[in-house]
């Protein structure tokens, strides 16, 4: 059977579930990748099952800008929160608070993020959703509030690194009674998984999620876009578009 008259382009591959059928209707095709892939689901997962933020409280988001972090950002405005964005230079800084509506947003690059951070969550940091670990968390550490969350997501800081990071303020989860808890979306019963991409689907629909992309043409792009994702040359989810796709 010819790969067309399967049906192949309504069909992804996702973390730990194998070929999944899609909602066809549902496009561009590529939101199944993103918002309504193993983004989303991570991003609503780790939030919502892990986080469990309350209307009022403050959530603190690493690589803000990214995939995740921009779907993380915009749930938990939706369910209320303050949201606190942390990311690399000022324009995609600016580009979270004014695309995504994160309330602010901080440039880690830039000197004194602890002291930033306290004076963009006053109230102190009642979930941090983790997708950097090193020198970004151990800023954020010192602003956690008793009883605060940390979703453990990724640590992207550390995939290339040479050294190990040797942390400065590790003692805080002690004093602060903090629960990080790290997860893998391929992990996660296929049920929640279900439950997050209709409650993604449901807001997308409304007009309430963005879901953003950084979309290059062509598989020679795919090293370069992989470095990309590393060096934080991608706003949203990176997508390769290939020439025979239905919607090429
Ligand atoms: N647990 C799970 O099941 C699961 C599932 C999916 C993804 N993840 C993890 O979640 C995180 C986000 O994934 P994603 O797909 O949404 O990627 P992404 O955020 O779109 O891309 C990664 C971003 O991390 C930032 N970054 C890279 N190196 C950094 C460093 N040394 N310090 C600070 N920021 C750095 C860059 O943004 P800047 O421009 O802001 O520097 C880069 O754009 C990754 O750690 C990934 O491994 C985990």
């Amino acid at each position: 059977m010819a790969l067309g008259d399967f049906g192949w382009q309504d069909y992804a591959l996702s973390h730990g579930q194998g070929l999944r059928r899609l909602d066809a209707a549902v496009r561009p095709l590529s939101l199944h990748l993103g918002l309504l892939g193993s983004s989303g689901e991570t991003a609503w997962y780790g939030l919502t099952q892990l986080g469990r933020p309350e209307a009022g409280e403050t959530v603190v988001v690493s690589a803000a800008g990214g995939a995740v972090g921009s779907a993380v950002g915009q749930i938990a405005r939706l369910l209320g929160c303050r949201v606190v964005g942390i990311a690399g230079g000022a324009e995609k800084c600016a580009a979270v608070v004014e695309r995504f509506g994160f309330h602010a947003c901080l440039d880690y690059r830039a000197p004194n993020l602890t002291e930033r951070l306290r004076a963009a969550a006053p109230a102190g940091v009642d979930v941090c959703f983790e997708n950097v670990g090193g020198a970004v968390l151990d800023a954020v550490l010192p602003v956690l509030n008793p009883g605060a969350r940390v979703p453990l997501c990724g640590l992207v800081a550390h995939y290339n690194a040479t050294q190990p990071y040797a942390f400065a303020n590790v003692m805080k989860l002690l004093d602060q009674c903090v629960t990080l808890t790290g997860f893998r979306i391929g992990h996660v019963a296929p049920a929640l998984r279900e439950q997050a991409r209709a409650a993604l689907l449901g807001w997308w629909r409304q007009g309430a999620l963005l879901a953003p992309e950084t979309v290059t043409d062509g598989l020679e792009t795919a090293p370069a876009a992989l470095v990309g994702i590393l060096d934080g040359g991608n706003i949203g989810k990176r997508v390769i578009r290939l020439p025979w796709g239905d919607e090429a």
